[in-house]
């Protein structure tokens, strides 16, 4: 064997063991040109092949090259290790544990107070007994209106007053549900050229008639959710707001039962001494209709602060408004009564009042824009 292929064969033993030793890229780099960088002495003897003697050079090219290829082919490999190694363990040092609070800490949100006034109010329901149920905000005219005995031409039907929305942008499901109801109102002689309409809800009580389709007597229900009326915005009108509903359909139930149910959500909601008052109203639903008002928790139902003054909430009267309510028309039943609500055996109550204003009255505040502006200074009272 010639002298050149066993500094070869020597070469390689050399940079094998080396490569395979190499603990960090750079070293390995340093070896790749040590061994086979330009001034390496494999490249040295590979380029002097021409001046060996003639029977030499094929031996000692093929073992060169040979080594040169193995050569590359192991530090590729080894580069590819070391490579995975050191990427692994930056990211193991780098690591950012997310779930850490910044610094400075952040600032961490909380309910809006018409959310949290809303669970209240549900939280009292529930304790009376009450099931909590929500409903669809785009709505058939049949639910919204013709059902809860609005009859054709009534005002808030109109345009002026209600959003109605083309029909085309019903899921096919509520569609289905408006073309039955219409069907049903067509057989029972009580349909209205609007029962297809579509509106955007201007009340929660389209989910009386709805809940009462659903589920036979006795049912207990409240149900949260938007509404939407064309108002002007001001202190006290939104175009989008939240009611509350109650209904309370069983046999027996009377006015008694109502003025005590209303009682008990008003001291749930404003304390422990408060008391309900009703007062004759009109709705087209209810029969008799009355509006409530809660006793005045500002000036203890006196009409005075403690000065002498006049009390600025509830303007001295000693009552503050809070919502509609009344027993459940006959007429309404009527519409349900294929689903066990025979007006001749069955009674109830339905009450309704906006969370907006509940949500004002019990915090004192005095604009109802606030709750949409979105003023942090505003909100994070609230927390
Ligand atoms: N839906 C009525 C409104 O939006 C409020 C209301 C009044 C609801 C009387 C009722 C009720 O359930 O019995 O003005």
């Amino acid at each position: 064997m010639s002298a050149p292929t066993d500094r070869i064969r020597q070469i390689n033993d050399e940079a094998t063991d080396a490569i395979a030793a190499a603990s960090s890229s750079e070293e390995l780099e340093d070896l790749r040109v040590r061994h086979l960088g330009r001034k390496a002495e494999l490249t040295t003897i590979l380029r002097g092949i021409s001046d060996l003697p003639a029977d030499e050079r094929g031996p000692v090219g093929k073992a060169g090259n040979e080594v040169r290829s193995s050569l590359e082919a192991l530090i590729s490999s080894r580069g590819a290790e070391l490579d995975a190694a050191e990427l692994s363990e930056s990211l193991a040092g780098d690591r950012v544990d997310v779930t850490l609070p910044g610094s400075p800490a952040q600032a961490v949100g909380h309910l809006h107070l018409v959310t949290r006034t809303r669970r209240l109010i549900e939280d009292i329901m529930v304790g009376l007994g009450y099931r909590v149920l929500e409903g669809p905000e785009v709505e058939i005219d049949y639910y919204n209106f013709t059902a809860l005995n609005h009859p054709p031409g009534h005002p808030a039907r109109m345009e002026q007053d209600t959003f109605y929305v083309a029909p085309g942008s019903l899921s096919k499901a509520a569609l289905d549900s408006a073309r039955v109801a219409s069907e049903k109102a067509e057989a029972d002689g009580t349909a209205t050229p609007d029962d297809e309409l579509v509106v955007l809800r201007t009340h929660t009580s389209p989910m009386q008639v709805r809940a009462m389709e659903e589920t036979e007597p006795p049912i207990f229900i409240a149900v949260p959710g938007k509404c939407y009326r064309r108002d002007t915005i001001d202190a006290t009108h939104l175009p989008m707001f939240h009611q509350m509903e109650g209904l309370a359909v069983a046999e027996d139930i009377t006015l008694a039962d109502l003025q005590g149910t209303l009682r008990e959500m008003l001291r749930g909601l404003f304390g422990p001494g408060r008391e309900a008052r009703m007062r004759p109203h009109f709705f087209p639903f209810t029969e008799p209709s009355v509006e409530f008002d809660v006793s005045c928790f500002r000036c203890d139902a006196t009409g005075e602060l403690a000065d002498g003054s006049r009390c600025p909430l509830c303007k001295g009267i000693g009552w503050v408004e809070v919502g509609g309510a009344g027993m459940v028309d006959p007429n309404v039943f009527g519409f349900v009564e294929g689903h066990g609500y025979d007006p001749e055996r069955v009674q109830g109550f339905a009450f309704g009042f906006g969370i907006e204003r509940m949500a004002m009255l019990l915090h004192g505040v005095p604009d109802l824009r606030l709750f949409v502006e979105n003023d942090v200074r505003v909100l994070e009272q609230f927390s």
